[in-house]
């Protein structure tokens, strides 16, 4: 993995930072992204000084269209490829809140940020030999459903619904590229990493974080951060892989998911509402 270059969003806490430690180990140079400075800087030096690696934090608020564009216009300033893009901030909210740019901000964070940074590094990927991009989803999106007129707005806010639809977004994305996608080189995978131990659901206060992690205590299926990563890590390094594009992973597994995700149609019309929401043409 010598001098291979990957990028992820949300580095600096649960899967994100357990996907970098276990990268730079490995041997891959990391960018990594998050909105806390301070944890993120911490992190990369800590991992260029146990691994003979490069490695840097950029400051990237990825609900933000602006702070995403600022993201890639410096990667693309420094950088003359990239092999792997892990995109995997994300989080859920009690409350309707709206992104700075007046979308609803789960669907802003977990999917639009995302769709927009993967447009804008499109010729950093072509330009690697064997480039991937792993979208990180959940096992929310099962059973749900995109009304693509409430995507940004929504009439009746409720958090469960607002984040499994952003997780099918994130599957939908990924098969849709796949479709897409005209680079023979670039192969794209949706995960579920299963329940974990991370901060997720912390942004909500204690009893939320604790209601979230106590269902899979529950289950006797919570997983701790570096086995929450196992999938992501398979999919950005493992030969086994190589070559595997469209498709969806569970416990380093590809497996089904919702019936929802493979409508196409429903993906065609995410794919022109993103670009517009972008300002892509
Ligand atoms: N934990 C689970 O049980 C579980 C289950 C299924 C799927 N997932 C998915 O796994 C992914 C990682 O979550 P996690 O469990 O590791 O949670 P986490 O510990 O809360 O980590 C989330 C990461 O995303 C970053 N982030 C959140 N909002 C951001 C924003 N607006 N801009 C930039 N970065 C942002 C956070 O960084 P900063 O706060 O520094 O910005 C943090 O690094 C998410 O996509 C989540 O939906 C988690």
């Amino acid at each position: 993995m010598k001098n291979k270059i990957c990028l992820i969003t949300g580095a600096t806490s649960g899967i994100g930072k357990a996907t970098a430690i276990e990268l730079a180990r490995l041997g891959f140079d990391l960018i990594l992204t998050g909105r806390n400075e301070f944890k993120g800087k911490e992190i990369s030096d800590s991992l260029i000084k146990k691994n003979k690696i490069k490695s840097e934090f950029i400051k990237c608020d990825i609900s933000s269209l602006k702070d995403v564009r600022n993201l890639a216009d410096i990667i693309r300033s420094k950088y003359d490829h990239l092999d792997v893009l892990i995109n995997n901030a994300g989080s859920r909210f009690n409350d309707y809140q709206k992104s700075i740019d007046g979308i609803e901000l789960t669907f802003a964070t977990n999917h639009l940020g995302h769709f927009l940074l993967t447009y804008l590094l499109l010729d950093l990927l072509k330009k690697s030999g064997e480039a991937r991009i792993i979208n990180v989803s959940s096992s929310a999106h099962y059973g749900k459903q995109i009304d693509i007129d409430d995507l940004v707005n929504p009439k009746n806010y409720n958090r469960s619904l607002v984040y499994g639809r952003s997780k099918l977004a994130n599957v939908l994305f990924t098969y849709e590229f796949e479709r897409r996608n005209t680079s023979s080189n670039i192969s794209i995978n949706a995960l579920d990493p299963g329940g974990v131990a991370t901060n997720f659901a912390r942004n909500d206060g204690f009893v939320s974080w604790l209601k979230h992690i106590s269902y899979y205590i529950i289950k006797r299926q919570l997983l701790t951060p570096k086995q929450g990563a196992e999938t992501v890590i398979y999919l950005a390094s493992s030969s086994d892989v190589k070559g595997v594009t469209g498709k969806f992973f569970y416990k380093k597994k590809e497996i089904k998911s919702s019936d929802e995700s493979y409508d196409e149609e429903i993906a065609k019309k995410l794919w022109v509402l993103s670009e517009k929401l972008c300002s892509i043409t």
